[in-house]
């Protein structure tokens, strides 16, 4: 049965493993880890150029959605094992994020996937969130910026 959700536009359509529902877990710890107000980071603030936004008009296909959101998870869930991101977060709380992320993960896993052109893509675009924290030299502010991006991914997701 293919449950329909929608994923940045209303455009792109994901299977029952893969629906938003399944990563509120992770929203949550994510949301949790917050130690300052984003409003002290604003001039911080960065466009990582997320590659599917709302007026992008092109849909991932649904075939593809599942190897998308892996390969999203798990390019989160590498940014959060960095050195930096261990010294920088409350260890309780990011061990919450891990562990909610290694198990979606493993859900995942169980399907063969393969989506060069959309891994190519997803990591690009992590690729500059690295960028920008080596940039701004790990400051608090600068992984404040980062974790509210990766919210939006995650509620667009
Ligand atoms: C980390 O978070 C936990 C849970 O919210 C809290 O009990 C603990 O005091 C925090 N540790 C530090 C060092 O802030």
């Amino acid at each position: 049965v293919a449950n329909i959700c929608l994923l940045a536009a209303g455009v792109m359509l994901c299977s029952i493993p893969a629906c938003p529902l399944d990563n509120k877990e992770i929203f949550i710890h994510l949301r949790q880890m917050k130690t300052i107000p984003s409003q002290s980071c604003l001039e911080h603030r960065h466009d990582f150029r997320f590659p599917w936004r709302r007026e992008n008009i092109t849909p991932i296909p649904m075939t593809q959605s599942t190897c998308y959101h892996q390969q999203m998870l798990q390019q989160i869930f590498n940014l959060f094992t960095t050195e930096n991101s261990c010294a920088a977060w409350n260890s309780t709380l990011l061990d919450k994020l891990l562990s909610s992320l290694g198990q979606r993960l493993e859900q995942l896993e169980e399907v063969t996937l393969d989506c060069p052109d959309l891994g190519i893509a997803v990591r690009k675009y992590f690729q500059g969130i690295h960028l920008y924290l080596k940039e701004k030299e790990y400051s608090s502010c600068a992984w404040e910026v980062v974790r509210v991006e990766i919210e939006k991914c995650l509620s667009l997701m």
